[in-house]
């Protein structure tokens, strides 16, 4: 538990910093709502979009964190680099991974990866509502409890005017398709922190929850 490198620990007392809480809650907060939508919440509910709202809000923290956050939560520290990845993915097969001082590369081409689905789920998202706010489908949900129907049949509750094979129902498709590559990406994900904790011998996750990776 305790961070104590300078009493003679092998790795230089800056090459495993701890996570900051803002990559900290920032991770868990969008892993919380990638799992509530992908597979809880009635897609395209007022909860939906307000989560979704609210995971666009988390990820916009993030990217900013990447630029002005500390050095290992900076892009600096993961820059997206396949060929890295590979030799990283050879590097554990063997059970013989590097440390690193952020994200390892095959790590880093995952967040990269799951960020990115995330911004086509945002954006598809809201052109599926015509940007209407949680609030606004919040309000009109109250109305359709009262009894007028007008206003939310046409958009945020299934958009029923899709069938016509025209760029909503592209939209409606990509969405679909891009959540169910993100669920799985995040099984590997989740697969790869295993391999890696086992491979390096300390919880990777318990790092993400604590800070301490050391
Ligand atoms: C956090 C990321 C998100 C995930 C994992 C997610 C996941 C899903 C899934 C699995 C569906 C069902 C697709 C289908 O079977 O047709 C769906 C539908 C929908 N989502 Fe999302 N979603 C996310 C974010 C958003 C956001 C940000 C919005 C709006 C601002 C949104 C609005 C909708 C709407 C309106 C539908 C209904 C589509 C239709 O059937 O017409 N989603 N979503
Ligand atoms: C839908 C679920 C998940 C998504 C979308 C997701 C996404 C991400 C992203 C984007 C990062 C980069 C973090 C950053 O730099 O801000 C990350 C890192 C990480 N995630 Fe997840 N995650 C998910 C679930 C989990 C789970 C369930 C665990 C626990 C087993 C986990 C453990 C970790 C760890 C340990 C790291 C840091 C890895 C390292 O040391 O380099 N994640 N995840």
């Amino acid at each position: 538990m305790t961070d104590q490198n300078m009493t003679g620990a092998r790795a230089a007392p800056d090459t495993v910093r701890p996570w900051d809480p803002v990559v900290r809650i920032t991770h868990w907060s969008i892993a919380a709502a990638v799992i509530a939508n992908g597979l809880i919440t009635k897609p395209g509910g007022a909860l939906h979009v307000w989560i979704g709202w609210a995971a666009m809000a988390v990820l916009a923290t993030r990217l900013l964190w990447g630029l002005i956050g500390p050095r290992e939560a900076r892009f600096s520290a993961f820059p997206p680099d396949p060929r890295a990845a590979l030799s990283h993915l050879s590097d554990l097969a063997r059970g013989r991974p590097r440390e690193h001082g952020s994200h390892n590369p095959a790590g880093a081409m995952m967040a990269y990866a799951l960020w990115a689905c995330l911004v086509v789920m945002i954006a598809t998202g809201l052109v599926m509502t015509g940007g209407k706010s949680p609030v606004t489908i919040t309000e009109e949900k109250a109305a359709v409890a009262q009894g007028d129907w007008s206003k939310l049949v046409e958009e945020g509750d299934g958009g029923s005017d899709h069938e016509d094979g025209g760029l909503g129902d592209t939209v409606e498709e990509v969405h679909e398709v891009v959540a169910n590559l993100m669920l799985l990406l995040a099984l590997l994900h989740v697969a790869g922190v295993v391999a890696e904790s086992r491979a390096l011998g300390r919880n990777l996750a318990r790092g993400m929850v604590t800070g301490q990776r050391r």
